[in-house]
């Protein structure tokens, strides 16, 4: 079992070393190259995260592993090749016309894969399935750089995308990961909390990352982790924007800007309620003071109230009453 375990490593470590030199070195990943170049992806960072290209082709990885020795079944247990029944067993490259972004456990070694389409054939990110080294929900995609910038600078940025992470590498900023494809997991949770107690959550301006921010807020909140949550510009996410606008518009922008807990919070709110509406700015006020009571320190408490107080020129009497009301109805 354990020789097993060590000969899928193997085998996915000769397949990120395959993939990368099919891209950086092989006519079959000239179209893959220009496409890594039009994503303004640098040629040392296609190296340092050793990006690759699995070719359009059904066996060219199988064909590639099998005169290496490597069994199907094998591969097919490491995540790197499917089958299908159709009479007899037929196996097949899991990854076709995709660039690869190798994904590493804790101590650096390849457990799977992140597949980004070239084409228009099929899901534009395709992962490793879950394997018995892979486990979507208990790694992070380039902790395992990341760790030491994390704890230094006793911060880590989350983003929801591979492309995320590399462009803001390429920029300078190291202290960034991201989730594989599903939402923050609880183990993931504690995974960033062991390194560091400070996060900013720096998802896509749509409604999906703004739900699965508020989602990661939570989680990261209940690890005692102090939260902060980026706000991007429509349309924009932080590939895009740090592509547009350079790692330094990132830093003193997006990532100087991010909201804190609470703030967020409200501001999500916001968004639900028309606050023109007089009826429906009462109903936000309503929610407004219900996040606001649920917070643990009375000082904190006092403060967002007296903000809400201003923003909307009530009285902090009428606001602490209704504080009071709501006290009572959760009894
Ligand atoms: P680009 O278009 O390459 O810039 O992708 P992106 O990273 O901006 O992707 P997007 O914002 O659409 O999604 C964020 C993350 O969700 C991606 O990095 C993937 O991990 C995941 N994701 C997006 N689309 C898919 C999909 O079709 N299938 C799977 N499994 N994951 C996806
Ligand atoms: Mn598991
Ligand atoms: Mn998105
Ligand atoms: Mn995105
Ligand atoms: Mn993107």
């Amino acid at each position: 079992k354990e020789d097993e375990r060590q000969q899928m490593r193997n085998a996915l470590d000769l397949a990120a070393k395959l993939y990368h030199y099919v891209l950086t070195s092989t006519e079959f990943g000239k179209r893959a190259r220009r496409y890594v170049q039009e994503r303004r992806i640098l040629p040392e960072t296609v190296k340092e995260f050793q990006i690759g290209y699995a070719p359009d082709s059904y066996e060219f990885l199988l064909s590639f592993m099998k005169k290496r020795g490597f069994d199907e079944e094998l591969l097919e247990k490491a995540g790197l090749i499917a089958s299908r029944e159709t009479g007899s067993k037929r196996y097949f490259d899991r990854f076709r016309d995709r660039v690869m972004f190798p994904i590493h456990d804790s101590q650096g070694r390849v457990i799977g894969f992140g597949g980004r389409l070239i084409g228009d054939m099929g899901p534009k990110y395709l992962n490793s399935p879950e394997t018995s080294l892979f486990h979507k929900g208990h790694h992070l995609f380039n902790l395992h750089r990341a760790r030491s910038p994390i704890r230094k600078e006793q911060q880590a940025i989350l983003f929801e995308g591979t492309i995320d992470v590399i462009a803001a590498w390429q920029a300078g900023i190291q202290t960034v990961i991201a989730t594989l494809g599903t939402a923050l997991t609880e183990e993931q949770a504690r995974l960033i909390k062991r390194n560091t107690d400070t996060v900013i959550i720096c998802y896509d301006a749509d409604q999906a990352g703004q739900s699965a921010a508020l989602k990661a807020l939570d989680l990261l909140k209940n690890q005692g982790c102090t939260v902060k949550v980026a706000q991007m510009p429509a349309g924009l996410d932080p590939d895009d924007y740090i592509r547009r606008y350079g790692g330094e518009a990132f830093k003193e922008e997006i990532l100087a800007g991010a909201l804190p807990y609470t703030s967020f919070k409200l501001e999500s709110l916001k968004k639900v309620y028309n606050l023109q509406d007089e009826d429906q700015r009462m109903k936000y006020l309503t929610e407004a003071i219900d996040v606001i009571t649920d917070l643990p320190l009375a000082i904190e408490q006092d403060h967002y109230l007296r903000r809400l107080a201003e923003e909307f020129r009530l009285s902090l009497d009428a606001l602490k009453e209704e504080q009071r009301k709501w006290k009572i109805r959760k009894k």
